[in-house]
């Protein structure tokens, strides 16, 4: 293996002939090296030069070399440096301690040349392919953190623009500035469904990244399912007759509220309601219906759509997943929307998941605590 540049062996030996026998031994592989006499002189050069290896004596006067390791270990600047120690009592026992003291080798004396040549090189390796890994992790948890950033900016920075944009097509459509023709007002109605769309999609993502990181406060009031799925089905109602999917409600009336956030409640009805109808056929039917059980409350949202693959029955809950199959043709969403689903439950403690049948339709369910049940949780 070349080296990313010379290596640099700190020679640690109390006794003047050893370190000069080391060096000779080493000195054709091209290494630079440095001397020490005892351990204090060692833990001084080490952390001044920072060496590739350190070639440490166990016997030397003052300071130990167990001590040494020990130290050298201890310390962040040092502790990535690799440590052969030399040994010449009764190896076991010192391997035994010098494997405490953190060692990442042993050398026995007299040293053998080939012996420590080898043990060297391999050290050394592991030292820079070591760095190598540091520098790489370093780069990309910057990379990373700057990604972050922009993303938040650009969310945070497209939300003005674009609902000033939503007001101005909101008056022209309301006839404010003169009468429409009728395909302007088409186009009106497009183009505000469409900056819609947009406005949704940002809020997601914000909502997303402070609900994972706990940052997105959640209301604990009591709340009517029944209410919320009714409200989104009459928001959806028209887009349901257009693709000629039949929308039916089946929630009883004394369905006992649960405790929760409203908002991030109702966007989570929201969101299974258009896949429902987004992944079902024209022809089809989609089912809201809920009951009451132990302590809570669950709500289904039930489709005669296309179902979901066995493989993909988890993964639909991660972030930008879509079922792969699908993904060839146009790809229509941006896999967020069931994510937010499932951080919004969890928040609540409660639980959402999926049965489907590939080919039949999907049963979506959320099951969340009742307000007597969990009122001060
Ligand atoms: N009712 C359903 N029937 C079949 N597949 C579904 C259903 N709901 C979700 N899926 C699958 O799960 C994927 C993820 O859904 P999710 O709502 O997270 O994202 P999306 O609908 O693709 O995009 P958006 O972010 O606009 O909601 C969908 O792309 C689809 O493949
Ligand atoms: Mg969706």
């Amino acid at each position: 293996m070349q080296f990313p540049r010379t290596p640099h062996i700190l020679l640690v030996d109390d006794e003047e002939r050893n370190l000069t026998l080391l060096e000779g031994l080493l000195r054709p592989q091209g290494y630079h090296m440095s001397r020490a006499r005892d351990g204090e002189a060692a833990l001084r050069i080490a952390a001044a030069e920072g060496p590739d290896c350190i070639l440490l004596d166990v016997m030397l006067p003052g300071l130990d070399g167990f001590t040494v390791c020990r130290r050298l270990k201890a310390d962040p600047a040092t502790t990535a440096v690799p440590v052969i120690m030399v040994t010449a009592l009764q190896e076991r026992e010192d391997r035994a301690r010098g494997l405490e003291a953190g060692a990442d080798d042993f050398l026995s004396k007299p040293v053998n040349m080939h012996e420590l040549r080898a043990r060297i090189r391999s050290l050394l390796r592991l030292r820079f392919l070591h760095e190598e890994l540091a520098e790489r992790l370093r780069q990309l948890a910057a990379a990373e953190a700057l990604k972050e950033q922009l993303t938040h900016l650009l969310i945070h920075d497209l939300n003005g623009p674009l609902s000033a944009l939503k007001v101005n097509l909101s008056i022209l459509l309301a006839g404010l500035e003169g009468p429409l023709r009728p395909p302007q007002e088409g186009i009106l109605t497009s183009a505000l469904a469409n900056a819609e769309h947009l406005a949704r999609l940002i809020r997601t993502l914000l909502d997303i990244a402070r609900l994972e990181e706990g940052r997105l406060p959640v209301k604990r009031e009591p709340v009517s399912l029944r209410a919320l799925a009714a409200a989104a089905c009459a928001e959806q109602e028209p887009a349901f007759r257009t693709k000629r999917v039949t929308l039916e409600v089946a929630v009883p009336a004394d369905l006992p509220p649960v405790v929760g956030d409203e908002d991030l409640l109702g966007r989570t009805v929201d969101n299974l309601l258009r896949n429902a109808l987004q992944f079902t056929p024209p022809g089809g039917r989609v089912t809201v219906s809920a009951r009451a059980e132990a302590g809570g409350v669950t709500l289904m949202v039930r489709d005669t759509g296309e179902g979901i693959p066995a493989a993909f029955r988890e993964k639909v809950f991660d972030k930008f997943a879509q079922v792969e199959v699908r993904a060839h043709g146009r790809r229509q969403g941006t896999g967020l929307g069931l994510t937010f689903c499932r951080l919004a439950v969890e928040a609540h403690e409660g639980r959402i998941w999926v049965e489907s049948e590939e080919g039949r339709g999907s049963c979506f369910s959320v099951a969340l605590a009742c307000a007597s049940e969990g009122a001060d949780g």
